[in-house]
């Protein structure tokens, strides 16, 4: 393991139960951008079977998980792009751990063969935005209005995209290359 993966580890059975008090615990606006029933034991103990779509790691800290991160390819016509779904705890943000999840979830799906990858972020996290930017994201898409929140506040949704070239040298940019053991050149 390099130091940039140092302590991200996949998704296994053995962490269902830490990953479920992750997600419980966090704020609804953060676990509705995961789209998927994750404080459902049975959804999250499935996505540990041999039939589960996508790759997924997370961040222990001992029994606990503090940072979660999903590739997920789209089906049929768009199997070649994969969505990223990212969340770290809330008292854990702001030290580098999203920045190494996303790295570390990029590099993946480059490496399984992935040629776009997409990320929903809602307009006004500013985090959000800068963190897959820094990463080589674009804005794609603007959905107006597409979130409310708990006081029915309205909000933006933003779809970033990265395209990834024939060659590293999109990847080398961003310096993730190396993740995955290649050259960066
Ligand atoms: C987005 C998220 C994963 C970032 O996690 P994090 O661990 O705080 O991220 P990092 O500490 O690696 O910070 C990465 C970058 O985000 C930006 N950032 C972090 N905290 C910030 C803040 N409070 N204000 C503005 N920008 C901030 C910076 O660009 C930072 O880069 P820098 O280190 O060069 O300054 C986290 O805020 C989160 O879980 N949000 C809710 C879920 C979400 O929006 N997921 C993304 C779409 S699925």
């Amino acid at each position: 393991m390099t130091a940039t993966t140092a302590g991200i580890v996949p998704l296994a059975p053995e962490h269902c139960d830490a990953l479920l008090r992750f997600f419980r615990d966090l704020p609804e606006g953060d676990r509705t951008l995961i789209k998927e029933e994750v404080t459902d034991p049975e959804t999250v103990r499935g996505w540990t079977s041999r039939e589960a779509r996508g790759q997924r790691w997370l961040f222990p800290d001992g029994a606990d998980v503090v940072g979660y991160v999903a590739v997920i390819p789209q089906p049929g016509w768009s199997d070649h792009v994969g969505e990223i779904r990212l969340v770290v705890a809330p008292g854990r943000r702001g030290s580098g751990l999203g920045r190494q999840l996303a790295r570390h979830a990029l590099a993946a799906a480059v490496g399984s063969g992935l040629t776009k990858l997409v990320v929903e972020v809602v307009a006004d996290q500013a985090p959000a935005l800068g963190l897959f930017t820094a990463l080589g994201f674009t804005g794609e898409a603007l959905l107006v209005d597409q979130i409310r929140d708990r006081t029915g506040r309205l909000h933006d949704l933003m779809v970033l995209a990265h395209h990834v070239g024939g060659t590293w040298s999109g990847m080398a940019t961003v310096g993730v290359a190396e993740e995955l053991g290649q050259p960066e050149d």
